[in-house]
């Protein structure tokens, strides 16, 4: 399909993407923008990819601004900055998150590196949720706002115990917020992917993307086909856009039907 006869299924839309600058956020980055996003905003703390996806995005339609999500003042200023720049916010895509240097046990775990963890995973997911949401209530926008969670948000782990504390408070999250903003007609979801084979997992897998796909495939229902980041970021835009007008709270599983032994 060319860029004039896909379906615009977000029109107009004024969005922002944290952790746009690779991996999922950069996928839904280019689909948001050719779905008919009126500007992208790229919120991330990787200057230069994050200015090269924007680039290729076409800067027209897209724009890069640093911003460490861990940092409230840093995610409020990026907010004002947009709202000011374009007039309204309508989507948030809170996606930008990281994982552990070890893949530890309760027995190993590291609270220095778990504080780091949280910070990003929680902390900053909060932070980009109350501001979005503020921008929204103040400009009277019925918006929608995604978050990316994980399979690990709801079922334990053998291991990666701090990633998955991190994602089960994004889905506690989501699930509140949800219940607070109804009253404004904003939504709040999240999508929760199986292992996909992003930079953040090869680096810790150590693996090339197919490889990271053939690890999950024991464990899960579909067989012959691995997740790539384009499936995940055709549910991000599932939830973002009018087409999921009565979903919310919801956590969306891209997993394959995932069913670990
Ligand atoms: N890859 C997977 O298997 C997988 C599975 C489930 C959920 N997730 C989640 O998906 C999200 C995106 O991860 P990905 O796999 O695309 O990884 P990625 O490393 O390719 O992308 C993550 C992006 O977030 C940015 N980022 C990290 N810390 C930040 C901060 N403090 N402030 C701003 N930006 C920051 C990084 O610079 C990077 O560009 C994360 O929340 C991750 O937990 C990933």
């Amino acid at each position: 399909m060319t860029d004039s006869t896909v379906s615009k299924r977000l029109d107009g839309k004024v969005v922002i993407i944290t952790g746009g600058a690779s991996g999922i956020g950069e996928a839904t980055a280019h689909l948001f923008a050719n779905n008919g996003a009126r500007v992208v905003v790229i919120a991330d703390i990787q200057d230069e990819l994050g200015q090269r996806v924007t680039t290729s995005i076409g800067l027209h339609r897209c724009t890069y601004i640093h911003c460490d999500v861990t940092d409230e003042e840093q995610v409020k200023s990026m907010v004002d900055h947009t709202v000011q720049t374009y007039g309204r916010l309508d989507i948030m895509f809170s996606n930008a998150g990281i994982v552990s240097p070890t893949n530890q046990t309760i027995l190993e775990l590291s609270l220095i590196a778990f504080d780091r963890l949280l910070a990003a995973n929680v902390r900053g997911m909060a932070a980009c949720v109350k501001h979005a949401a503020r921008a929204m209530v103040d400009g009277g926008v019925k918006g929608s706002i995604v978050c990316t969670a994980s399979v690990s948000a709801s079922m334990g782990s053998r291991k990666g115990t701090d990633y998955c504390m991190s994602k089960h408070a994004v889905l506690g999250l989501v699930r509140s917020a949800s219940r607070q903003l109804g009253e404004y007609g904003i939504r709040v979801n999240c999508v929760s992917p199986l292992g996909v084979g992003t930079p953040m997992l090869c680096t810790a897998y150590q693996m090339e993307p197919e490889e990271v796909e053939k690890v999950f495939e024991p464990f899960t229902s579909l067989k012959g086909v691995g997740l790539k980041v384009n499936y995940v970021a055709n549910a991000v835009l599932f939830l973002a856009s009018d087409d999921s007008a009565f979903v919310t709270g919801h956590d969306l599983l891209v997993d394959g039907g995932y069913h670990p032994q």
